[in-house]
């Protein structure tokens, strides 16, 4: 399906928001805490997808880790699907690693599965899913 959002690692949101806010002419709407991952998470809309600026909030969690290795930047491409279950299977069926076994519970209100960025040419990518319940 689409493009839900791109996920980009940065140091301090205090200083990428407003960066943004210009960039995309429009506000963040929304500020949520991943505790599980130890990130902060901004989004803004931009157009049909969003952008999602990641903050670690500990020195474990995988953005301050990835920020230690490659520096701020593009983290992930999140693409939103039907059925999470069914498309776990169909990768990991296809030789996909995937990097949880189970989907979780991401930000915005998403069950989230990631793919190991050796088996996406470098890029790590989200599978999400809209809980609904
Ligand atoms: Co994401």
């Amino acid at each position: 399906m689409k493009v839900e959002h791109i996920g980009i690692a940065v140091n301090k949101l205090e200083q990428a928001e407003p960066l943004y806010q210009t960039l995309l002419n429009s506000s963040a709407y929304k500020r949520e805490e991943v505790e599980s991952e130890g990130v902060i998470t901004s989004f803004f809309r931009a157009g049909a997808t969003k952008i999602e600026l990641l903050e670690a909030t500990r020195p474990d969690s995988p953005i301050a880790r990835f920020i230690e290795r490659r520096g701020e930047g593009l983290h992930h491409i999140a693409f939103e699907v039907e059925d999470i279950q069914a498309e776990m299977a169909r990768l990991r069926a296809a030789g996909f690693r995937l990097l949880n076994e189970q989907p979780k519970r991401g930000a915005d209100n998403k069950w989230v599965c990631f793919v190991h960025p050796k088996d996406c040419q470098g890029v790590l990518v989200e599978l999400c899913q809209e809980i609904r319940e």
